[in-house]
């Protein structure tokens, strides 16, 4: 059973070995421009939806029946760990928003640290059901935030434009941020590492707000805490994959560390972030707008991407960020059929 996966062009692309098509899995594929999402969803809050494994399942596996996908991704969210550390979001009002941020010395102290099976074990379950439902063909992508991206959610108390509090935060009261990022940056190790015990195939790291950064300040705060996580996954022997939204300027910073392969978003031209990512896979970039367009454009805008992808070690197709729930489903079939029809 585990073979005929370690043979999937997904995992094959992410090790850097010869293939002849270009996977496809896009970020957010599970959620709400699916109607049978929107129908589960009718039935239960988003939290409750990524805390029961059935149906974290069930969702999983809706954009893998549907459209066939080369990975899936498990159901979950970056901020759903976060719950078991003593700061549960609320999702119903549109935007995640926390009760009270997590600013000062004593709220950063309260945070708790946890056994990830059993703070988290619901996601352990989860895993275990959606690889008993993908069958050996599918591979199963697990997922964290980045110690940074959590951090933004939790000091900001939600979704924020500027990141004022952080920024402020990191300019006068660095030595608070470091503590806040080094608790998370363990916690988030040990659960991405109990993923992997309940078999999940690949992991991704989403870093949606490391980019905000001077680039001296991404290598103090960001950088150290992305290489503690990815170094301490080595010995899974799983691919890791680090998504950080914003990345051309850090090419150079993030090149060299130890993983299988790097998220590139739709700012970035593909074949100058291949030259720059020191001959490691890369998986994008497709701006997620572009489904907007006619068919005829998804298609001339999806094949160059495959050809500049050709150029690497390893390419998977992805959107250079999540796809958006007003997409129009026969722009996400167009964009599978061409891609998955595209040979090397
Ligand atoms: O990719 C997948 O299909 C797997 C599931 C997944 C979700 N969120 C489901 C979700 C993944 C991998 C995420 C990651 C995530 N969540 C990130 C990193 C990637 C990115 O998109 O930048 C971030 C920053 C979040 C935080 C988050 N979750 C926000 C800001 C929101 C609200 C805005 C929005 O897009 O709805 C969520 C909610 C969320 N996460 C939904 C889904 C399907 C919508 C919830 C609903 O059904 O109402």
């Amino acid at each position: 059973m585990a073979d005929l996966k370690k043979d999937s062009i997904f995992l094959k692309n992410l090790r850097g070995e010869a293939c002849d098509r270009t996977p496809i899995w896009i970020m957010r594929q599970a959620g709400r421009y699916l109607p049978e999402y929107q129908e589960v969803r009718a039935k239960m809050s988003f939290n409750e939806l990524c805390r029961t494994p059935e149906t974290a399942c069930e969702v999983t596996l809706q954009p893998i029946r549907r459209f066939g996908f080369d990975a899936a991704i498990m159901f979950s969210d970056i901020l759903t760990p976060l719950e078991a550390m003593g700061a549960g979001f609320d999702f119903s009002q549109g935007g995640p928003k926390l009760e009270k941020p997590v600013r000062t010395e004593d709220e950063i102290n309260a945070l708790h640290t946890y056994e990830p099976l059993e703070g988290t074990g619901f996601v352990a379950d989860a895993i275990k059901l959606m690889k008993e439902g993908l069958g050996d063909k599918t591979p199963l992508i697990g997922f964290a935030g980045s110690p940074f991206t959590l951090a933004t959610y939790l000091i900001e108390g939600g979704g924020s434009k500027d990141f004022a509090t952080l920024k402020a935060m990191l300019y006068s009261r660095p030595e608070l941020l470091d503590r806040l990022m080094a608790k998370l940056t363990d916690q988030t190790l040990a659960y991405l590492r109990m993923q992997a015990e309940a078999g999940v195939d690949a992991i991704q790291l989403f870093d949606t707000w490391g980019g905000i950064l001077h680039p001296a300040d991404y290598v103090k705060v960001v950088l150290p805490c992305v290489k503690k996580i990815m170094d301490g996954l080595k010995d899974t022997g799983i691919p890791r994959i680090y998504f950080l939204k914003g990345s051309a300027p850090y090419n150079h910073i993030i090149k060299d560390l130890d993983i299988e392969a790097f998220g590139v978003d739709w700012t970035q031209d593909l074949s100058r972030a291949i030259d720059r990512m020191g001959g490691k896979a890369v998986q994008g970039n497709l701006d997620p707008h572009a489904l907007f367009g006619t068919h005829d454009q998804i298609k001339d805008r999806a094949l160059e991407i495959c050809r500049k992808g050709s150029a690497a070690s390893g390419h998977v197709f992805n959107l250079g960020h999540g796809i958006t729930p007003p997409t129009p489903i026969a722009a996400v079939e167009t964009l599978v059929e061409t891609v998955q029809n595209f040979r090397r």
